[in-house]
């Protein structure tokens, strides 16, 4: 059973098709990394999971059933806006929130000591949050989200206003989270922190779904180009040229582009036993950026 189901998902607003006919699942320990450009349909597709908007067509399954009151008991959501009571200080938006998850009393208090700590806000326990800095809020936003330790966290772009200390410990957290097997969809602008601890990645384009797919999939993609110096350029050329695309020479490096379904090792080997001696390569790997670029260009 997924954790989270979506099928055929819809939802217009007026004349505007935010996300179109959405389908995919996320299963239990995976970090979705679900990227789109501004205004594709990213923050809808939370809103519809969280059963914040209703659907027009399509449903979403939470453990196999309906949006319910009882499975949501089960996520913790962070939005764009993050939601907390700037009158009240951090713990005691924790605190209320412990209680809203019927948390016991020495649990929310243990939870909220050890959050606070770890987002390094044990300092302004007491302070009220319209006194906190952008990024101070957001970590207690996602310290929030964590509270009740969550089986599925749901990140409307959870890193943003972080400085990059902050990024690396979120990054730690969630992967750390995903390991102990928590489910993880999380939305991101940040392509090398996705890169980083996604499992799966999803791109939206214009409320549509362009890419799903496993992060080791990603990285296998990448075809790409290979740098080697030989002591023997004509020989490498002669060896290798059904494996190849194409063939640069500069100095005494060529620059070759692997053709589809071969494998670099392949490669590798072909040129040893022609006798060539390689002296070096490098690996030019496709990012997530090339994919994402990619999508949403092609
Ligand atoms: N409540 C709303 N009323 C009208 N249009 C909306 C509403 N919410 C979203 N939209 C539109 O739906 C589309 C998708 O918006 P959404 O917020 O899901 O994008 P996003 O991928 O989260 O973008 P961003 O990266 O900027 O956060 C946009 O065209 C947006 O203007
Ligand atoms: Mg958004």
């Amino acid at each position: 059973m997924s954790v989270v189901e979506v099928k055929g998902l819809t939802k217009n607003f007026g004349n505007i098709c935010a996300v179109k006919d959405l389908t995919f699942q996320i299963e239990k320990g995976e970090i979705l990394g679900y990227l789109g450009p501004n205004g594709a349909g990213k923050t809808t597709t939370i809103r519809l999971i969280l059963g914040i908007l209703k659907p027009d067509r399509g449903e979403v399954r939470l453990w196999g059933d309906g949006v319910s009151k009882e499975k949501l008991s089960r996520v913790g959501a962070l939005m764009e806006q993050d939601g907390l009571y700037n009158r009240l200080s951090c713990e005691e938006n924790l605190r209320y929130w412990g209680e809203i998850f019927r948390m016991s009393r020495n649990r929310i208090e243990a939870r909220i000591e050890e959050l606070l700590e770890h987002m390094n806000l044990s300092e302004r326990a007491k302070e009220s949050v319209k006194n906190l800095s952008k990024g101070m809020r957001r970590k207690l936003a996602i310290a929030r989200a964590l509270m009740h330790d969550p089986e599925l966290l749901v990140l409307d772009e959870p890193a943003s206003g972080l400085d990059p200390e902050a990024q690396v410990m979120i990054r730690e957290t969630l992967a750390k989270l995903a390991k102990e097997g928590r489910t993880i969809l999380l939305s991101s602008h940040n392509l090398s922190d996705v890169e980083k601890i996604a499992s799966v990645i999803g791109i939206i384009n214009k409320g549509e779904l362009k890419f799903f797919d496993r992060m080791e999939k990603v990285k296998k993609m990448e075809r790409g180009l290979v740098r080697i110096k030989v002591d023997d350029i004509d020989k490498t050329r002669r060896a290798i040229r059904n494996l190849v695309e194409n063939i640069e020479i500069e100095n005494e490096w060529l620059t070759v582009a692997i053709k589809e379904g071969i494998d670099f090792s392949d490669l590798i080997s072909i040129l040893t036993s022609s006798g060539v001696r390689v002296e070096d390569v490098m690996r030019e790997e496709k990012s997530l950026e090339d994919l994402y670029l990619e999508v949403i260009n092609g």
